[in-house]
């Protein structure tokens, strides 16, 4: 559970509900209008399980909310006790209503776990947003790493801090992005789950509230859920808008969180690129509530689009570097096997991480780290960047086209960067499109883990890291679990066809 109780005023509620009906998303009853309160129980239950309300919300009393609808008490009071009845509400006499999801209901709060690629055979894996090295350039730094190792290879070689030719390097870039950094603010780690790892062992213990996008990447989630900290979502803004700057207002004034966790740049798993007036707003209400905020840019560079300008990173938003975190990382910029990643920080808050870190990996591997400093230094951090976004790009027109003509009624907005579709899967549940898909060969992860409290049970993530043939083998077998998911027939699933890649 989040553990931290936000409500949901009967304004704000209303509005949510209008905003639903003008989608038409909420679910139709076998085509018949049905009864006032049972749209209204609908309603509210799509909301719970999209994260528009988070679970454990205390909802307006009966009478507040039956105003701002202009409909009757009792049709209120009929929808709170139909949602009592399917575990979506939970009420205390005199004290209130609070949102809920049933027991029993699959809630996978784990992050993501790809298969290893020797373990893949058959299967379509879908689970991993990551893609393969752009070579030539993963050949080609590591030869020029080679050649810079003989030095290193007369020292230790442990660099908490990483070594120093790759933090300028690193702060190099940030100062030619218009965000002047010196070295002594860049700690290099082990991926960006290393940077985010060591940012919350120093600064969120236990029972300390973390806030969160809602939905968020599940591998943060859950790593912030196993170091005990207790999560506050905020809902995303619709239609990749960005995010929903009253609600951060809102949550970061009344649960003034420790840290704040947001994906700025082509988030994960929405696509949405918050614009620059957000990212200024949500700093300057981020540093009022005494809340550090931790910017991830791992997706930063996956741009798809030559007509979109980028924003100017979070950080630029905080000059006397107090308020932000930035953390990076090589992964989807170039390669995940690389495993290197970094903060961007005050030069105080550097050295904090640097010392916690002796207890935790002691450093990042130096021939790695070489060999990124050589494509920072070279024209192959870039040229990879080109590789990446062709590629990409072309997956994703792939992907989009395949489940256009499989899955018309799945629903997304196509995003302009990143390496994610987030999908409506039609009315149905996610969580069972991913145990069928899993029989018939394509792994996909279910909307909820990417929630908190089990939002997100009719979404499922579908990253565009496959090419065109493969996309469209794995929107054949995601239609077939669709169609086994609606006819509830899905114990009778057959073995995988074999594909080749
Ligand atoms: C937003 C975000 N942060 C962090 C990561 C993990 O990055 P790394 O491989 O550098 O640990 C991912 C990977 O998908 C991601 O999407």
């Amino acid at each position: 559970m989040s553990q931290w109780t936000s409500s949901v005023g009967a304004p704000q509620l209303a509005r949510l509900l209008g905003s639903q009906h003008a989608r038409d998303t909420v679910t139709p009853i076998g085509g018949r209008r049905s009864p006032a309160y049972r749209s209204l129980a609908d309603g509210i239950r799509l909301l719970v399980l999209e994260g528009r309300v988070p679970v454990a919300a205390r909802l307006p009393a009966e009478r507040e909310l039956a105003a701002a609808l202009s409909v009757s008490r009792t049709t209120v009071a009929a929808a709170y006790e139909a949602l009592r009845g399917e575990g979506f509400l939970e009420s205390r006499r005199g004290a209130g209503s609070w949102t809920a999801v049933p027991a029993g209901n699959p809630l996978p709060t784990r992050g993501l776990d790809p298969l290893p690629p020797e373990a893949v055979g058959s299967v379509i894996d879908l689970g991993c947003a990551a893609l393969t090295a752009p070579e030539p350039w993963l050949t080609r730094a590591f030869q020029g790493a080679l050649e810079e190792l003989p030095p290193y290879a007369h020292t230790h070689g442990d660099y908490p801090a990483g070594l120093p030719a790759l933090r300028q390097a690193l702060a190099d870039r940030y100062t030619a992005r218009g965000i002047p950094t010196m070295p002594e603010q860049i700690m290099v780690t082990t991926g960006a789950m290393g940077a985010v790892a060591a940012i919350c062992r120093l600064f969120a213990g236990r029972g300390e509230r973390v806030a969160v996008e809602s939905p968020s990447y599940a591998n943060v989630l859950q790593l912030m859920r196993e170091a005990g900290t207790r999560l506050v979502p905020v809902a995303m803004a619709d239609r990749l808008a960005g995010w929903d700057l009253p609600a951060w207002r809102q949550v970061l004034r009344d649960a003034a969180p420790r840290l704040a966790y947001v994906i700025a740049d082509f988030h994960n798993p929405t696509g949405a690129l918050a614009p620059e007036e957000q990212r200024r707003e949500l700093v300057e209400a981020a540093r009022a509530a005494g809340t550090l905020l931790i910017a991830d840019e791992t997706m930063s560079d996956l741009c798809l689009e030559p007509d979109v300008e980028l924003p100017r990173p979070v950080c630029a938003f905080d000059p006397a570097g107090s308020a932000v975190i930035t953390v990076g990382s090589a992964s989807k910029t170039f390669w995940a096997g690389l495993r290197i990643g970094w903060v961007r920080a005050a030069p105080d808050v550097i050295r904090s991480l640097v010392a916690a870190r002796a207890y935790a990996d002691l450093g990042t591997p130096v021939l790695e780290q070489l060999a990124v400093t050589w494509l920072l230094d070279t024209e192959g951090w870039d040229a990879s960047i080109d590789i990446r976004r062709t590629q990409t790009r072309e997956n994703r027109d792939a992907l989009v086209d395949a489940l256009g003509r499989h899955l018309p009624d799945w629903e997304f907005t196509v995003p302009k960067g990143g390496l994610t579709l987030w999908v409506r899967t039609g009315g149905l549940s996610g969580s069972r499109i991913a145990e069928a898909g899993e029989r018939l060969g394509v792994r996909v992860p279910s909307g909820p883990r990417f929630g908190v409290d089990g939002a997100f049970e009719g979404f499922v993530r579908l990253p565009f890291t496959v090419t065109g043939a493969v996309a469209e083998e794995a929107a054949t077998r995601l239609a077939e679990a669709a169609r086994l998911v609606a006819s509830g027939a899905t114990a009778a699933v057959e073995a995988p066809r074999t594909y080749v890649a």
